[in-house]
């Protein structure tokens, strides 16, 4: 067997990606805390409660504990509901709170990434309809102004809008995000008033923070067709071109095309200094006549992969090479801002970090420039309408205590954050199992 190290470029970022409402906990004035008071909402009625009590403090031990174990950034996200919890009031104390959290971060040697909206809104927003009002991306980007006024000093990689396609779909398609629609042609006008609130933002940073970095953090799903069937083949490339490619194919031409109609949104056109990529599995797709509420498609996993306890991620490492090459066709430099798989007794994780993490080492080699890779999460979080089911954090949460228990995926993360590598030692240590993929 070969030894050796995979190394990444130097400055690379290593770090992990949180959301607002995952890990702050008393988010009580937006659509997610609403969502969670409905009944059968929630996996388990579970709701966010304290989270992982961040707006009580908490957000110290866990920036310490990323800053102990090797990591240099960090992925967060500020709410909207709580900087502006009506449309004719701001509270400043929620943007001293944000500030002093970046500030933290500085202070221990993270570099602050700060994600503008991840899937919740102002319930003020949510009244006036939400994003399907093309009202909002004005709002959106009055918050934004005063968003960025308050916290630039500190921050200057932005990124706008986590997700618009797991976010407009999961919302209006499958219905199990708020406000819970089903209906394909609502989908589609949410997507391009997130387009409008993203350019806005995008115009908006660049004329008070000419040096910062703006982009989204895209969801790229793997979409294999199932046979080779024509119609298998047909429904896999529909949904990775409106799935995947829509959004930021918007971003970089300026029309917004599904396929069956063309819109121009002319002033998308070049607004993203990087691409941000989330990663976490593939599908194998295959035609469904009698599907047309799961929009044709009968999606699964193929039998012979490897599950994530509850079965929601299957581990496909190949299909973060085929992420890579689909971002890297605009050009923009590319950073993973999401890959993980939930775990509680950790059995998978450490395996599902180093093949992914090789994997995107190979494809790197390839000449496609990344930047970094932000894991999700640092500590076991809300997972949306899954509730506390999964459990995706380097450290795992006791939601009754708030005490953090460290995984040894914490450990192997740190090792190759210090490294910036991964070396056949490492392997050895923490996940055997794939030596025969990383040293065969
Ligand atoms: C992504 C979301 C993130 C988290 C992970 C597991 O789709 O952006 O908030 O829930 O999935």
């Amino acid at each position: 067997m070969p030894r050796g190290t995979y190394y990444f470029p130097d400055g690379f970022l290593w770090g992990t990606a949180t959301a607002a409402h995952q890990v702050e906990g008393r988010n009580q004035n937006n659509t997610w805390y609403a969502w969670e008071q409905e009944e059968g909402r929630i996996a388990e009625g579970h709701q966010s409660g304290l989270a992982c009590d961040w707006w009580g403090g908490r957000w110290r031990e866990d920036f310490d504990r990323a800053a102990k174990t090797g990591q240099n950034a960090h992925r967060l996200s500020i709410a909207w509901s709580r900087i502006q919890p009506a449309p004719d009031r701001w509270d400043e104390s929620a943007l001293d709170r944000y500030r002093e959290m970046l500030i933290g971060l500085r202070e221990r040697k993270l570099i602050p990434m700060v994600t503008l909206h991840h899937f919740s809104e102002p319930l003020w927003v949510a009244e006036m309809g939400g994003w399907e009002n093309e009202d909002v991306p004005e709002l959106f980007g009055r918050f934004v102004e005063k968003a960025v006024d308050a916290l630039m000093p500190y921050c200057d990689l932005w990124v706008t809008i986590n997700e618009p396609n797991v976010f407009a779909f999961s919302a209006y398609v499958d219905g199990v995000f708020p406000p819970g629609k089903k209906d394909l042609k609502v989908a589609l006008i949410v997507l391009q008033n997130l387009v409008r609130a993203h350019a806005r933002a995008y115009h908006i940073i660049h004329d008070r923070q000419p040096q910062a970095r703006v982009g989204i953090a895209a969801h790229y799903r793997g979409f294999k067709p199932a046979t080779w069937l024509p119609p298998d083949r047909w429904i896999a490339n529909v949904f990775h071109t409106l799935f995947n490619d829509l959004f930021p194919r918007t971003l970089h031409d300026g029309v917004f095309n599904t396929i069956y109609k063309r819109y121009r949104i002319p002033e998308a056109a070049g607004t993203q200094d990087f691409l941000g990529l989330n990663y976490y599995t593939s599908d194998l797709v295959r035609f469904d006549l009698l599907a047309p509420s799961k929009v044709f498609a009968h999606r699964t996993y193929p039998e012979d992969a490897l599950l994530s306890e509850s079965g929601f991620i299957a581990h496909q490492p190949s299909g973060m090479m085929a992420c890579v090459k689909w971002g890297g066709q605009y050009g923009l430099p590319l950073i993973v801002t999401e890959n993980g798989v939930e775990d509680s007794d950790d059995t998978l994780r450490p395996r599902y970090i180093l093949e992914h993490l090789h994997a995107l080492w190979q494809i790197m080699n390839g000449n496609y420039r990344v930047e970094g890779y932000f894991h999700w999460s640092l500590v076991d979080n809300f997972e949306w309408e899954r509730g506390w089911t999964q459990r995706f954090g380097l450290w795992g949460l006791d939601v009754e205590t708030q005490a953090r228990i460290r995984r040894p995926s914490a450990d192997m993360f740190a090792e190759i954050c210090r490294k910036n590598g991964i070396s056949t030692a490492i392997v050895e240590k923490y996940a055997p199992e794939a030596l025969q993929v990383l040293f065969p």
